[in-house]
């Protein structure tokens, strides 16, 4: 299973440490950068997450800014995306479990690293459980084609 991460300048320590826990939890990264601390804006991160998984080449996107907002609106604005954007697990495993979400976002400026952990594992340890959310799934994505 692969995941794309993408980050602005403002998430590359919170980046690397997911990144390695992820791995760890034996998942491959396409890891999109940033890599440098140098401003940067997080729209193009957020769009390169994005593409890849709606392309296939992922299978999960987790996106990384300072507040989480921005570069998952970016990653959103991608045709067949649904982003989570959230500080706290409970919402992460509810967005797997009812909303499909495809792509995970958060805030380095906002939660910590074993926080991030911990929404992580809720957002990938879950898995949709279709039935009634099918239909509601399906109206989000119609949205999109109208
Ligand atoms: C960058 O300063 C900051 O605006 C960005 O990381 C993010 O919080 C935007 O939503």
């Amino acid at each position: 299973m692969k995941i794309a991460m993408g980050n602005d300048h403002s998430a590359v320590d919170l980046k690397n440490e997911i990144k390695a826990y992820v791995e760890a939890k034996g998942y491959e990264v396409i890891d999109f950068g940033t890599n440098s601390s140098e401003s940067c804006d997080y729209p193009v991160f957020g769009e390169k997450v994005g593409r890849a998984v709606a392309a296939g080449e992922a299978d999960y996107g987790i996106a990384i800014c300072g507040t989480g907002i921005g570069i998952g609106i970016a990653a959103g604005k991608v045709k067949g995306v649904r982003v989570c954007t959230c500080s706290e697990p409970y919402s992460a495993r509810l967005s797997r479990m009812h909303n499909n979400t495809n792509v995970l976002s958060f805030g380095a400026r906002v939660i910590g690293a074993e926080m991030a952990k911990m929404i992580v594992d809720e957002w990938l340890d879950n898995t949709y459980e279709g039935g009634r959310h099918e239909r509601r799934v399906a109206q989000l994505m119609e949205i999109e084609n109208s």
